[in-house]
């Protein structure tokens, strides 16, 4: 096998599979010199193979079956680039059985079911690399596992995902709606027809299973990520923030503190000062804080079919390096075997603290601050500025705009819940997270 190169078997031939395939075919030179000996994509195998137009695979045999791939003995290494759960799964834990090793940009199977996959991999001693499924061609997974094995980090920060990031960035710079900027996104192609994995967070709670497990050494459920999304941000929100001198962002959010961890997805008020606050359109950033390294930022593109793809080709490189080594000897998935991995108890969101923007419609009226102010200091909520504006004409409420200093999650929800009751307050109160530390 080692003298005639490394037997690549590609499961899926869409948006990252037409990418890998290019990279193949555009750097193969390169790549082989580096590994001494190529990498051959020996079998492809993706639905609609055969109806739709393809990059050129001559020396590939071309099937719409993905079984092909995973049954063919003399496949090394299998990429798994369909998406979604099955057979997803089931092809990456038979490949893993029959020894092979698998590459997947496939974060909506790690988050759900990696407890089985790791599993797999380490007990048939095969290789599983899945540098493209947490912020495409940002080499974060390398980065954590890696470069930052000997430090221990605190926190970490991500926009890790774009659609939701080009649409805040949009709705930001031009003042428009989120509906508008939504549809606009839609026929452009950068926001799929059903955009609610996207939106509602569930794609950033996916990458933050991934991301907290590798930065905490923790096992972490996708089911434990508190997850909100950015449907219910509006312009006026936006541009309150600003005045605060915030901007707006969909942070996947993990924390280690006193032996617990806190893992969430929901929009959050950061100040425009801050690098991530910077970070427009559709790019990702992760930014990590170590005990010994401090802050660092990593940024670049986290999806699109070339950038995508460099991760995926970066992975088949390195796996294919393991094979030369004793199998199972390589560096693990998750930086230390699955067993090794702390059991930590995640706090639930109610149990977090932090500073919050408020957002009330009252009534213009003497004492409305007050009687708001008083229920908030009865929950030990304290005010740190107050935003409040005159009535034009017709308008029977006007916004009442809070920033509060720490406070309880629970404290806040009760207390949301009197002001909410009150007459004087129309409309259910908004209210958006803060986080001050990101520089
Ligand atoms: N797109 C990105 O920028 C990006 C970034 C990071 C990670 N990812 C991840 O990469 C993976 C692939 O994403 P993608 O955007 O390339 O998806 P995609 O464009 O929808 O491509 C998926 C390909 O797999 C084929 N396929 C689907 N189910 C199949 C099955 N059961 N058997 C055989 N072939 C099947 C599809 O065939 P048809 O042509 O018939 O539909 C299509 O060619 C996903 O896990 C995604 O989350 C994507």
């Amino acid at each position: 096998m080692a003298s005639e190169g490394v037997k690549l078997g590609l499961i899926g031939l869409g948006t990252v599979g037409t990418g890998v395939v290019q990279l193949l075919t555009q750097n193969g030179d390169t790549i082989a010199r580096k590994l001494g000996r190529p990498l051959a994509l020996t079998r492809v195998a993706s639905r609609s193979v055969h109806a739709k137009p393809h990059p050129p695979l001559e020396n590939a045999q071309l099937s719409s079956d993905p079984w092909s791939v995973v049954h063919d003995p003399d496949i090394d290494l299998v990429v798994e680039l369909i998406g979604g759960i099955e057979p997803a799964r089931s092809l990456t834990l038979e490949a893993l059985r029959r020894g092979k090793d698998v590459v997947t940009a496939n974060k909506a199977l790690l988050a759900q079911h990696g407890a089985e996959i790791f599993a797999a991999a380490e007990a048939h001693g095969a290789h599983i690399g899945f540098e493209a499924s947490v912020a495409g061609g940002i080499p974060i997974i390398r980065t954590l596992r890696e470069g930052l094995a000997g430090d221990r980090n605190r926190a970490l920060f991500g926009i890790v995902n774009g659609t939701c990031n080009y649409i805040l960035t949009t709705m930001s710079e031009h003042a428009e709606e989120f509906a508008t900027v939504l549809a606009r996104a839609q026929a452009q192609g950068l926001a799929e027809a059903d955009p609610s994995f996207d939106i509602d967070g569930i794609d950033a709670a996916h990458k933050l299973t991934l991301l907290a497990m590798l930065a905490f050494g923790v096992r972490v459920s996708f089911e434990s990520v508190y997850v909100e999304g950015i449907r219910h941000v509006s312009q006026t929100d936006i541009l309150f923030a600003r005045e605060f001198g915030y901007g707006i962002k969909l942070l996947a959010i993990a924390k280690e503190e006193d032996d617990t961890l806190e893992v969430r997805v929901h929009p959050t008020m950061i100040p425009r000062s801050s690098l991530l606050a910077g970070v427009g359109d559709a790019y990702n950033a992760i930014f990590v804080q170590g005990e010994a390294l401090g802050s660092s930022l990593y940024f670049g593109r986290g999806a699109g079919s070339l950038p995508t793809a460099t991760a995926v080709v970066a992975d088949m490189i390195d796996t294919a390096r393991q094979r030369g080594t004793i199998r199972g000897s390589g560096v693990p998935p998750l930086g230390m075997p699955w067993h090794e991995l702390r059991a930590i108890r995640l706090r639930p969101i109610d149990e977090i603290t932090s500073e919050y923007y408020l957002r009330f419609m009252a009534l213009d009226r003497p004492g409305v601050l007050a009687r708001i102010a008083g229920i908030l200091g009865d929950h030990d909520i304290s005010i740190a500025s107050v935003i409040q504006r005159g009535r034009s004409e017709g308008d029977e409420t006007v916004p009442l705009v809070l920033r509060t200093h720490a406070a309880k999650e629970r404290n806040l929800k009760a207390a949301l819940c009197l002001v909410d009751e009150l007459p004087i307050v129309q409309g259910k109160s908004v209210s958006i997270r803060i986080e001050e530390n990101l520089g």
